[in-house]
């Protein structure tokens, strides 16, 4: 069976589209063939296209992720995925109060997959700029870089 990973950001239209669209990427330049998707802590989005701003680093960066549509993190998640992991410390406590007891689901922030960045949040840009925006997608390629790397060998 494939291994499984949900990238989980408050709205899912910004970070955590972004995370999934960085591993996914990772995963096809290298031949990993895993499980990708991402979603919301947050109902505002469902079945909204990603932000304009996340759509538009990840052109830049040779990924269209147009049709990716939001939805919310649910219970049957941490019984669907292996990994579930939490672009900031909000998300991965909410995430870990969400958790059903019988879940056995490895819950991780995002950053203590990046060496030096251990405990620190991926920050939502949705209230930022275009800059804003790189600095996110530099933040998950780096992430997703170390992730295939370790899911590689699960
Ligand atoms: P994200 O950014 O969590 O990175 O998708 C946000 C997008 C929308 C909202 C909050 C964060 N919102 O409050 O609508």
């Amino acid at each position: 069976m494939s291994v499984s990973v949900l990238f989980v950001c408050l709205g899912n239209i910004c970070r955590s589209p972004l995370a999934e669209a960085a591993l996914r990427q990772e995963c096809a330049a290298t031949g990993l063939n895993i499980i990708i998707d991402s979603a919301g802590t947050g109902d505002w989005h469902v079945g909204h296209a990603p932000d304009k701003r996340a759509q538009a680093v990840a052109i830049r960066n040779g990924v269209d992720i147009s049709h990716f549509r939001g939805r919310q993190v649910s219970a049957a998640d941490f019984h669907d995925f292996d990994h579930v992991i939490a672009l900031d410390n909000q998300n991965l406590s909410d995430l870990k109060a969400m958790k059903p007891a019988s879940a056995v689901v490895e819950i991780s922030l995002l950053s203590d997959h990046v060496a030096g960045r251990a405990g620190e949040d991926v920050a939502d840009p949705y209230y930022g700029e275009e800059a804003d925006f790189d600095q996110t997608w530099a933040e998950v390629t780096e992430a997703a870089r170390n992730l295939r790397k370790l899911l590689e060998a699960e």
